[in-house]
């Protein structure tokens, strides 16, 4: 079980070369000084042994891995691989795996099932594009996302796993939900938790917020009572932004 705690992720994407990753790995450990926020970074699949060595201070997971053990699945790196690797935590669900490549509410149900299999944390994204929010639809998107690929795990499971709510119109674009709209679909996240499990379910379980989080707005982001943390794309590539957003709490 990983308990509620103050975290702060960093989805490299598919950025960076291995120089430019062991150099930000590198900076990144020298200058945390914060023992109380996890950080883990998710580096692309072929640097990801080479972050993991140089990591003392934060960890690494994996952005993606596909939910059977072995077989004939041409590029694909399977879940008994990641956890191989050493991965423990890994992201599902993000919106880009979901709108590029077409990862459905069952698949996800399929990978958030084995990643628990295989004793990895799963990061589960979820969040409305700009149209569904347009439409005041965002919390019943949500709710679907979240009933869809992880509400089906007990009472024990669900609190292995971390949320993290990205809402699409705000990924990559500069648009930051406001500390309002953070907190609204933050504490209801809880709230739906507290209804389909318990309180101390709700109580345990790490919202994280992703979205243009960076260096200016994470402060405030953050002290919003059910954020717990950021899942933070661009603002992680560079180690004075992410030791900020770090440092932040
Ligand atoms: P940005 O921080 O670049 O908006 O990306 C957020 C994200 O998608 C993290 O998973």
């Amino acid at each position: 079980m990983i308990s509620r705690q103050k975290m702060v992720f960093g989805n490299w994407k598919m950025n960076l070369n291995k120089n430019e990753a062991e150099i930000l790995s590198k900076e990144i450990n020298e200058g945390i000084n914060a023992s109380d926020v996890k950080v883990v970074v998710f580096p692309s699949f072929p640097y990801y042994d080479h972050v993991a060595t140089i990591a003392q201070r934060f960890s690494v997971g994996v952005q993606n891995f596909y939910p059977t053990e072995n077989g004939a699945f041409t590029g694909e790196v399977s879940v008994n691989q990641v956890k191989n690797l050493g991965a423990e935590f890994a992201l599902v669900g993000h919106s880009e795996r979901r709108s590029i490549f077409n990862e459905t509410h069952s698949f996800l149900k399929k990978k958030v099932d084995a990643a628990i299999n295989f004793g990895i944390t799963p990061v589960f994204c979820c969040g409305e594009p700009f149209d569904i929010r347009n439409a005041s639809e965002e919390y019943t998107y949500v709710l679907k996302q979240l009933e869809e690929s992880l509400f089906h795990l007990d009472n024990k499971t669900i609190q292995q796993c971390i949320i993290a709510y990205e809402p699409v119109w705000a990924i990559g674009t500069g648009l930051t939900a406001t500390i309002d709209q953070a907190e609204e679909m933050h504490s209801t996240i809880r709230k739906w938790i507290a209804e389909h499990y318990n309180q101390e379910c709700a109580d345990t379980i790490s919202i994280l917020y992703g979205g243009s989080c960076n260096a200016a707005n994470a402060k405030e982001l953050f002290s919003c009572p059910n954020v717990d943390g950021g899942l933070i794309g661009g603002a992680s590539l560079k180690s004075d932004s992410f030791l900020s957003i770090i440092h932040s709490f």
